[in-house]
């Protein structure tokens, strides 16, 4: 009996420790320069959570083009790399007294086209993408964005309220696309994180009917203007949403007043859009929603709303309007940005221009997605390396720009990158395969894996002197985690290898080589 139980005893350790210990890469090649992996109902790679190591202990995680998918290995400071010349290292201090912004967080979002694409997947495979994206087996996203309604990114443009002048709102009514998909992978997602996620709502169009052209999409603003009873119809028709998300027992972090709203001035868009410029959401902020988001129990004291939620180059004039009036910034906390026009979008320092003017407003990255421009026929790019590489420099870069953290665009999306109800497909850091009963970890997966699981909410930048950043080719941030330890990443898109030798204060230096085209993500403890 004794034996027995000891054999029990070790068998249940053994699977409890197998449990917390991380699984390879199943990798495949497609036809692309790197490897996906593979997930089945039998296996999935998994990740171990980041726990405290011995002083001076650096664990170094990598992953490259070649495959390295979150190698990890240990060095020490005060180590050597012999036959390195000397003059090869880039030195770099870091300054842990130096702190710049707070990391809010990282994480995705549900579109519709996720959502039903998910819900296609075994319940065994849809908890793996979960756990993949949320639990500390995965890279433990922590906040998320919710499209309010319909996107491109769902198979049929609709609002949640089609009834034509239906200004008392009697026939608002959520979804099938809400209540069958949407609230139960959101719950779920939450279970697999263990705490609330911040939810980001935003809406593409309010339902055709209010607005002046009459369809969901083309160019297009609301009807009436800010105090009217349409504007205020139109809050209304917003806060039923959180309302009815909250009685779902689904709390709210914020939202984002209109998805790219100058689209909405296009009279050709294609998909769902309404057009607001910088003075018309101020006004409809501090007039409209604000107000009565606020009487529904959406106050400024535990509700964040952000302007703009569009590009980049967009961002000065906006944050100049909007954060100038005291009034709008009663409500408004942030300014939520996208990245399109990768590569001409401008540079990252209107950023640093924006906090020194108006330190106490946050800028959070909401909206991110790549896709196999080469090939209409594979715009899911299964292992191309550069959408990652892409996905990486961006959020570095953003980052080393005041910028609190970086929303992924469609959670999961199908073997044709959709649905999309315009065919504006695209990839996704995971690809569902429902008829192999399979999903891949795409390139983009890994690349958000190197910050997410590293900067926990409330991580702070910190200074590293010099700062590293050539723009696209190589670059360096360090942060100082909320359990004391250190993160430094590293973004390396050039052909070659690299060598850092990074000093600091309270432990020396370490010498680390980072392979060419590759993501570094270190953590040591003091
Ligand atoms: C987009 O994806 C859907 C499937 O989700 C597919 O039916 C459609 O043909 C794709 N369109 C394009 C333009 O690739």
């Amino acid at each position: 009996m004794k034996a027995f139980i000891l054999t029990v005893a070790i068998i249940a350790t053994y699977f409890a420790n197998q449990s917390q210990s991380a699984t390879p890469c199943e990798a495949r090649r497609f036809n692309h320069d790197s490897v996906v992996c593979v997930c089945t109902e039998n296996y999935c790679d998994t990740l171990d959570p980041i726990t405290r190591t011995d002083a001076g202990l650096v664990k170094v995680y990598e992953s490259d083009r070649a495959g390295k998918r979150l190698e990890v290995r240990e060095v020490r400071f005060g180590n050597d790399l012999p036959g390195v010349d000397p003059g090869r290292f880039k030195n770099v201090r870091v300054n842990r007294d130096r702190k710049f912004q707070e990391i809010i967080g990282f994480g995705t979002s549900f579109t519709d086209a996720s959502a039903l694409s998910l819900g296609r997947l075994s319940a065994d495979l849809q908890t793996k993408v979960m756990k993949s994206y949320y639990s500390n087996e995965g890279i433990e996203y922590s906040l998320s964005r919710v499209v309010i309604s319909g996107s491109d990114f769902s198979n049929r443009p609709y609002s949640y309220d089609d009834t034509p002048n239906d200004w008392s709102l009697n026939s608002w009514r959520l979804v099938d696309e809400d209540i069958n998909f949407k609230i139960p992978q959101m719950h779920e997602a939450q279970r697999q994180r263990g705490s609330p996620i911040k939810f980001i709502g935003s809406s593409w169009s309010p339902p055709a009917w209010m607005k002046t052209n009459g369809e969901i999409n083309h160019g297009g603003t609301l009807i009436g203007n800010t105090g009217s009873d349409e504007w205020k119809t139109y809050a209304r028709y917003l806060r039923k949403f959180f309302e009815a998300y909250r009685e779902n027992g689904l709390d709210f972090w914020g939202m984002t007043v209109q998805n790219e709203p100058m689209t909405g001035w296009d009279p050709w868009f294609p998909w769902n859009t309404c057009g607001f410029n910088a003075e018309m959401e101020r006004d409809f902020v501090k007039n409209d929603l604000g107000p009565i988001m606020e009487e529904g129990g959406f106050g400024p004291d535990r509700f964040n709303i952000m302007v703009l939620d569009h590009n980049r180059p967009l961002a000065e004039d906006w944050a100049n309007v909007v954060f100038s009036d005291n009034d709008a910034t009663k409500y408004v906390k942030g300014l939520a940005v996208h990245w399109y026009f990768y590569g001409t979008a401008g540079p990252y320092d209107v950023y640093d221009r924006i906090h020194d003017k108006f330190p106490n407003q946050f800028i959070l990255a909401t909206e991110a997605c790549n896709r196999n421009e080469d090939d209409e026929n594979d715009r899911k790019g299964l292992g191309k390396w550069v959408l990652a590489e892409d996905y990486a420099h961006d959020i570095l870069l953003d980052l080393l720009h005041y910028v609190t953290g970086w929303t992924d665009w469609n959670m999961v999306l199908d073997m044709n990158g959709g649905p999309n109800w315009v065919g504006n497909n695209h990839s996704a850091p995971i690809i569902v395969n429902p008829d192999e009963r399979e999903f891949y970890k795409n390139v983009q997966y890994y690349a958000m894996a190197h910050f997410s699981k590293f900067l926990p909410p409330t991580s702070s930048r910190i200074e590293t002197v010099p700062g590293v950043e050539e723009e696209g080719l190589l670059e360096l941030g360090a942060f100082e985690r909320p359990d004391g330890g250190t993160a430094v990443i590293i973004v390396n898109t050039k052909d070659n290898e690299e060598y850092f030798n990074v000093e600091d204060p309270a432990l020396g230096s370490v010498k680390v080589k980072v392979e060419p085209h590759s993501f570094n993500s270190w953590v040591y403890y003091r």
